[in-house]
């Protein structure tokens, strides 16, 4: 069975452009400039952001691939036969494939994403691959309490699955929101045994991440300048983008990388009328990837209502697999 689950329109949150005028505005306007990185993902920072993945320098998506298809039958059995998985912003649905092909008798594959089109685009190549799987789409924003299609009778539980460390893209609060989020959604197929298999970007080496977020190819900066290039696109901006750089370090005391664009001299750049003046050196936050110990990762999830109960990890402790089982509230 293969369904489209269209949320109804007020039931739709969405990046609509009024929002992305707002946010943009409230962030440039702070005395510390910031821009969301949610924004990064239009068709171009999507398409930059797969060629990231594949670059030698960052590690994650190849080291959690290898962390799934190794401990593929581990995985398997903790979670048990006849699931309904249910991915957060699925994207490209790709990784997905791994954990299918590795379950026993995968009931259903519900993917949320806030791109609608771009979803039934990815999934198309999945009906094909897994004609037994009840694949249901929901376009909608998954940091939000969404209602999600009714139960498959067929399935025991749902079970999260939420790959590439996509949580350190929030801070720690915003985890824990997203957490309980994920919780009660997870709930709603009833049952026991649902949980959630999360990826997780592991605190390292310093030099290891520096290099991961400043590649030498130049694909992470033109990645973070894209947005600079969207907004002149979308709110009738003049960003010049030869007058910012590209500026990622590791932040040791928040355990985080953080990504800016910095002015290399000083300017005022205009936004949907509206003005705004940077000085020689002055940034733009653009995102935080936090980083995690298992330790404090385990205690997140828990304050959260989950129950650690397996990692994983590759040999060089780079990214771990958590599975986080979610006792029957
Ligand atoms: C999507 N997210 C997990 C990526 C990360 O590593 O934080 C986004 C990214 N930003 C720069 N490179 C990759």
């Amino acid at each position: 069975m293969n369904t489209v689950v269209s949320l109804r329109r007020e039931e739709r949150p969405s990046h609509r452009p009024t929002d992305f005028s707002r946010d943009v505005q409230a962030g440039l306007s702070a005395a510390i400039k910031t821009l969301p990185a949610k924004y990064f993902y239009d068709r171009h920072g999507s398409e930059l952001f797969e060629q990231i993945c594949r670059l030698p320098e960052y590690y994650p998506t190849r080291t959690e691939k290898k962390i799934l298809r190794n401990h593929a039958r581990e995985i398997a059995a903790i979670i048990g036969p006849d699931v309904e998985v249910v991915e957060f912003g699925a994207g490209a649905a790709e990784k997905v494939r791994l954990l299918l092909d590795a379950l026993d008798r995968p009931a259903g594959y519900l993917p949320i994403d806030i791109s609608g089109p771009h979803l039934s685009a990815a999934v198309a190549p999945l009906r094909r691959s897994y004609p037994d799987i009840a694949i249901r789409v929901v376009a909608g924003d998954f940091t939000q309490q969404l209602p999600l299609p009714a139960p498959l009778p067929q399935a025991r539980a749902r079970v999260g699955f939420f790959p590439g460390s996509t949580i350190g893209n929030f801070t720690p609060d915003e985890a824990q929101d997203f957490l309980r989020n994920a919780a009660a959604m997870l709930r709603s197929g009833g049952g026991a045994g649902a949980g959630l298999l999360i990826g997780v970007d592991m605190v390292k080496d310093p030099a290891i991440l520096h290099a991961a977020y400043n590649d030498a190819a130049g694909v992470t900066a033109a990645f973070n300048l894209n947005l600079l290039q969207r907004i002149n696109r979308d709110l009738n901006g003049d960003f010049d983008l030869d007058a910012f750089d590209h500026y990622a370090f590791y932040n040791p005391g928040q355990q985080r990388i953080e990504m800016h664009l910095v002015s290399r001299v000083a300017q005022t750049a205009q936004v949907c009328d509206q003005r705004y003046d940077f000085a020689a050196g002055e940034s733009i936050h653009t995102e935080n990837s936090c980083k995690y110990t298992p330790a404090r990762f385990r205690m997140l999830a828990e304050k959260a209502g989950f129950r650690p109960a397996a990692m994983w990890t590759d040999e060089d402790s780079l990214f771990s697999l958590h599975w986080l089982a979610l006792p029957q509230a």
